[in-house]
């Protein structure tokens, strides 16, 4: 019985929490390629009798990012104007890739709760919450980390091997916030502190 009420508690706190608004159809595939010229939350749906199962299927993560690049790593997001299936549906999902050295240094999402789930390697990942208190930790193939909505977050891979990590996140739209970005701060200074942030990675 007890159980059953935390089970109604959770699915009502879950659905009050749930971070896009409902959708009021079955489906909404974004309708791409038309040029829009009225804006609204979300993108326009496609024409419903073109809608097929390609809509909610894609291959974009199949293939790593390419990760030459300074930062040896590559974010590969598949939101609702990627990927048209999920319009409306408050969801995305996303692939990283880090190299030996890799690193997604600070950044936040300000729609979106993340749930990392690590596929191959070891990755150190953590955020920031609003006391500046970092929560940090070792991720091992399957293991799974939440990054709670809008705070700073970052990952490094635990540099003895290539590390893949899948992100789903309840938005369709995350959206990305670089600190740093507006301010012009330098993106080394950037990973210098993300890396200063992990201590002592025996601990972790
Ligand atoms: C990430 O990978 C994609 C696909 O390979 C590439 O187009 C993009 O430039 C890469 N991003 C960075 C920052 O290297
Ligand atoms: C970042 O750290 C590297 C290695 O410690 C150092 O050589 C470099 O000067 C630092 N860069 C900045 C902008 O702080």
């Amino acid at each position: 019985m007890m159980k059953l009420f935390f089970l109604i508690l959770f699915c009502a706190i879950f659905l009050t929490v749930s971070s896009d608004s409902d959708n009021m159809q079955d489906t909404c595939p974004t309708a791409q390629g038309e040029q829009s010229i009225f804006f609204i939350n979300g993108y326009p749906c496609k024409n419903p009798t073109e809608i097929n199962a390609q809509d909610f299927k894609s291959t974009k993560l199949t293939v790593a990012g390419d990760t030459d690049n300074y930062l040896q790593s590559n974010v590969t997001m598949l939101t609702a104007s990627e990927f048209p299936g999920l319009n409306t549906l408050g969801l995305s999902v996303s692939r990283t890739d880090l190299e030996r050295d890799g690193s997604v240094p600070l950044h936040s999402h300000p729609r979106s709760s993340e749930l990392l789930f690590v596929v191959s390697g070891v990755v150190f990942a953590g955020f920031v919450d609003t006391n500046d208190k970092i929560f940090q930790t070792v991720l091992r193939k399957g293991d799974v980390f939440v990054f709670p909505k809008g705070l700073l977050h970052f990952c490094l891979s635990g540099g003895f091997e290539r590390a893949t990590a899948l992100s789903f996140y309840n938005s369709q739209s995350p959206g990305v916030v670089n600190i740093g970005g507006v301010f012009g701060v330098d993106q080394e200074r950037i990973v210098n502190i993300t890396r200063s942030l992990v201590t002592d990675h025996d601990e972790l």
